[in-house]
């Protein structure tokens, strides 16, 4: 007798952590799918980062502060130019005939990959449609300075 009381009690047990195991498996596939919907490229969440508060969400930049990022000669033009935009910072450039107040500061923290996306995000936001940048020539940039 009281074998079978322990005999119920281990499989009553089991199948509890099993209703547990079984609730909690479809709970993490719906948060995955969620997170996948709203997921953003890592070049863009870099820019809302770091580059967002000058240059504006939809590129546009503030009149007479910060240059805007559509279709610049900066941007779409020499790739080694831009990348060391990033890297160094800017100021006192004219840009497509307008002068700017606020200087770029030199954002050397990121890391290449970072850099790679967020250029290549940039290049392909806001009406611009100009090739990617990889981590790779931004390495080379870096090293050549
Ligand atoms: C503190 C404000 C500020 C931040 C933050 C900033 N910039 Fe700038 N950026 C400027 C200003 C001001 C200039 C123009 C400098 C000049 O007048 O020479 C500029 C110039 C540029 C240019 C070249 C001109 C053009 O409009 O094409 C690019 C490209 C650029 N920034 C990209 C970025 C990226 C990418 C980031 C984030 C990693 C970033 N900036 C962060 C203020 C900022």
């Amino acid at each position: 007798m009281k074998f079978l009381k322990l005999a119920v009690t281990l499989l009553f047990c089991l199948s509890l952590s099993g209703t547990f195991a079984q609730t909690k498996k479809p709970a993490n596939k719906a948060s995955s799918k969620t997170s996948a919907v709203v997921a953003k490229s890592s070049g863009q969440v870099v820019y809302e980062q770091n580059c967002l508060t000058c240059h504006q969400t939809n590129g546009s930049g503030v009149p007479n502060l910060n240059p805007p990022l559509r279709a610049t000669d900066w941007i779409l033009g020499d790739k080694t130019r831009l990348i060391n935009v990033v890297l160094k910072g800017l100021q006192g450039k004219e840009i497509e005939g307008d002068m700017y107040d606020n200087a770029m500061p030199a954002h050397d923290f990121l890391t290449d990959e970072q850099i790679a996306d967020v250029l290549s995000y940039i290049r392909s936001s806001f009406g611009n449609k100009a090739s990617a940048i990889t981590a790779e020539e931004v390495k080379t940039t870096r090293s050549a300075n």
